[in-house]
């Protein structure tokens, strides 16, 4: 058996290390849980134990304010795209350290809260129903960019006011954007990202100011009139971060969300039996989403800046280095799981850590499983002849955002 080699998974290119990235992680575990990778200029931490911590410690903040990224901070002042991306960007929830952070969760988070994520339950199932009549039509059908693609970015239109009419805008704005995710930064990705950004900003500007007048009974007029009690004075999101958040939704939630349901059908698909335990009892799909996000991650990766020097399985990460979490690795750890290779919709110890953990899990957690509960429901239980047309499955670059190319199925 010949050794496999580590390399930089974040970067790799090799289109049969990103089908299967698994013998890769697993050597990582194996022989450097928390390697310092030259490439990378950072450490790659692949195991549970170790991410999980790492994800919970206050020694760990996000890196913005340091601003390790490209391009250069000079260089951001006379380059408009660069320097409406590093603006919006610095108020991000995702990119903000305590005691900012602590503030705008507080004002954003209520209106993700499950109790909210179960009114647009109706508009989920609405919309995926629209979109299964479009794939029967069809008989044959791609099915992230007929179905998992379109089904959360009309949500997240939704969310952001965006009228039905200007869908297609968002579509384009949501591929520009999708460059900078996954820890993928080039020059030319920065910039087409920038461009989206300004472009959203000149879009949605006039879109908020006039739901302030006419305020309803919706996600972005309940993120207008958020308040938060601090200090005995009631804080609000100002336009700049409530513009820079409803972007950050687009960016965080939908490529992942669109994954997350490919994923899903291929597990289903690749594991037959699986599938028709899931028909024959519809009701662990809460489950069996658990464990598509376990098995397959959809955001493989999450990345951190150490703040002091911390010694983390003997070995010493220095103030200031930069620290990459491989969560898709840490939930095929067979310290934490057992079986972890074995997609098992009935496992029932199944603390993944997909959404992230600590101060930054994911806000969006309860609205991308009710998105992919409905999604699958409604998919297998219109089509449960549904086959692969093409066996070859290709899965996208950046391996940190983890889903397949495309999915040809025929009804
Ligand atoms: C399967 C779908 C999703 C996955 C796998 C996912 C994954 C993640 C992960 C791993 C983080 C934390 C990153 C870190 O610790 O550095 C995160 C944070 C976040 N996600 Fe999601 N996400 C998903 C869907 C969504 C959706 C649908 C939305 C909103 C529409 C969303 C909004 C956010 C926001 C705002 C944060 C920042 C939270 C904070 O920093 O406090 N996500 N997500």
């Amino acid at each position: 058996m010949t050794a496999t080699k580590l390399v930089n998974p974040l970067t790799m290119r090799d289109q049969a290390a990103l089908n299967d990235p698994y013998p890769l992680l697993s050597a990582l575990r194996s022989n450097e849980p928390v390697w310092w990778c030259p490439d990378a200029k950072a450490w790659i931490v692949s195991t549970y134990a170790e991410a999980q911590y790492i994800l919970r410690s206050a020694d760990f903040e996000k890196q913005i304010q340091r601003w390790k990224h490209m391009p250069n901070p000079k260089l951001t002042m006379f380059f408009p795209p660069f320097k409406a991306l590093r603006e919006t960007s610095s108020s991000w929830l995702l990119n903000l350290n305590p005691p900012d952070h602590t503030r705008v969760r507080a004002l954003v988070g209520r209106t993700f809260a499950p109790s909210t994520i179960n009114l647009l339950k109706p508009e989920i199932e609405k919309t995926a129903a629209e979109l299964i009549h479009i794939a029967r039509e069809k008989g044959q059908f791609d099915l992230v960019s007929d179905f998992a693609f379109p089904l959360p970015l009309a949500i997240i239109a939704l969310i952001m006011g965006i009228p039905v009419s200007d869908r297609n805008l968002l579509k384009k704005w949501s591929n520009m954007l999708v460059s900078i995710a996954g820890g993928n930064r080039t020059l030319g990705s920065i910039w087409t990202s920038g461009n989206a950004i300004i472009e959203l900003r000149k879009y949605l500007t006039p879109l908020i100011e006039e739901r302030r007048k006419d305020l309803r009974d919706d996600m972005l007029s309940m993120l207008i009139t958020a308040e938060e009690e601090e200090h005995n004075a009631k804080t609000r999101l100002n336009t700049a971060e409530l513009l820079a958040n409803l972007i950050l939704f687009l960016v965080a939630g939908q490529e992942t969300t669109v994954n997350l349901i490919s994923n899903g059908v291929l597990c289903l698909m690749r594991n037959p039996a699986q599938l028709s335990l899931l028909l024959e009892k519809p009701d662990s799909i809460a489950s069996a989403t658990n464990e598509i996000l376990r098995y397959e991650s959809p955001a493989q990766a999450a990345p951190r800046l150490a703040n002091k020097d911390v010694v983390v399985a003997g070995k010493t990460i220095k103030e200031g280095d930069m620290v990459w979490l491989l969560l898709g690795s840490a939930n095929r750890d067979s310290k934490q799981f057992e079986n972890a290779e074995v997609f098992d919709i009935t496992r029932t110890q199944n603390r993944h850590i997909s959404f992230s953990e600590g101060i930054h899990r994911c806000i969006g957690a309860s609205l991308a499983e009710a998105e992919c509960e409905i999604a699958l429901n409604s998919l297998f239980t219109n089509f449960p002849n549904l086959k692969l047309v093409e066996q070859q499955v290709d899965f996208k670059f950046p391996f940190a955002l983890r889903g397949p190319k495309q999915l040809i199925v025929r009804a």
